[in-house]
């Protein structure tokens, strides 16, 4: 999510071509052009669903590219993560993009059909996040309630059912994971979920470590482990977006790293919400042959 827009504070979602862009952080004719990016092979782009672990792949991606060395990264403790690997659709960003010196890394919300379409040529390499969207939903209930860019849900009953019409920043979830996932042989892509990275945070490492072609030592990469746990990244202002003034997040309100858990849906949905949520899951990912870990009591 886009928090370092000081203008975005208009909470209006802009219809754009089948999706919805943020009134003032999003410019349409921007998110047009990247597409026709031209793409480097050393260029890497994260694409997840909002609040699917993105913040922590631009951890990971910055620990591995410092060869573990936190200290590298706290040297530039004026920025927050999303400033080190920045949003490709932000206001401003495909520009600093063209002339950036590699490896140009990037994080998206976008879905495909907006994507620099050399991807699809097998140029330059994306990892795809995606987590269980049942702990998404609460997962952005109170996102929303933080990010002063979007609008403050009534409660998560109202929040629940935006987010299965699909009225929210990212669409549908069902549509941005359905169309990622069926160009995925197109690309050089490595898909992962949340809860692998939960269940197996060192395995994880190691498959990103070896996708990108990073060689590190196996001290390096257990240092990009425990640099990454949701523990460790609590406490690194950075990872957790303290740098962010209060106007664009309501600071008061809570933490952008909250519970960092498996299954925290359970608190949240009535049984009717579950049975109704599995439902749809099922009848819009007939085709898709994903697995997802639904409770901690799975990933354990
Ligand atoms: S955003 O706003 O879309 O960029 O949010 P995003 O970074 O994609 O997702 C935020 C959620 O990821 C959790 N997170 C982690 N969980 C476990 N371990 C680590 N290291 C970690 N880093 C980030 C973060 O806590 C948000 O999930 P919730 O469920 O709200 O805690």
């Amino acid at each position: 999510m886009d928090v370092n827009d000081a203008g975005a504070q208009n909470h209006d979602l802009v219809p754009h071509k089948g999706f919805k862009l943020i009134n003032g952080t999003h410019d349409p004719d921007d998110v047009d052009q990247i597409y026709d990016l031209e793409i480097r092979d050393s260029d890497v782009f994260v694409v997840t669903y909002p609040k699917s672990g993105t913040i922590w792949m631009q951890q990971i991606l910055l620990l591995l590219e410092a060869k573990g060395d936190l200290t590298a990264i706290s040297k530039l403790s004026k920025y927050s993560n999303a400033e080190l690997i920045p949003w490709i659709e932000l206001m401003g960003n495909r520009q600093t993009f063209i002339t950036a010196p590699s490896p140009r890394m990037r994080v998206s919300h976008l879905p495909f059909q907006f994507m620099p379409s050399a991807l699809s040529q097998k140029k330059g390499k994306v990892i795809y996040v995606a987590r269980n969207p049942k702990d998404v939903v609460v997962s952005y209930f109170y996102f929303h309630k933080l990010a002063n860019m979007l609008e403050t849900p009534t409660d998560f009953d109202d929040f629940f059912e935006r987010f299965l019409r699909g009225d929210v920043f990212g669409g549908s979830w069902f549509q941005h994971i359905k169309t990622w996932y069926s160009h995925k042989d197109d690309m050089n892509m490595l898909f992962i979920t949340y809860e692998e990275l939960i269940q197996d945070l060192q395995a994880a490492v190691q498959r990103i470590a070896s996708f990108l072609g990073k060689e590190l030592s196996a001290e390096q990469l257990a240092q990009v482990v425990t640099h990454s746990t949701f523990s460790n990244m609590k406490k690194i202002p950075q990872a957790n977006y303290e740098q962010v003034p209060g106007e664009l997040l309501s600071h008061h309100q809570g933490r952008f790293m909250r519970k960092g858990t498996v299954g925290d849906w359970k608190k949240h949905f009535t049984v009717f919400q579950s049975e109704r949520f599995d439902q749809l899951f099922h009848r819009e990912m007939a085709d898709i042959p994903l697995v997802f870990l639904w409770d901690i009591e799975d990933v354990a």
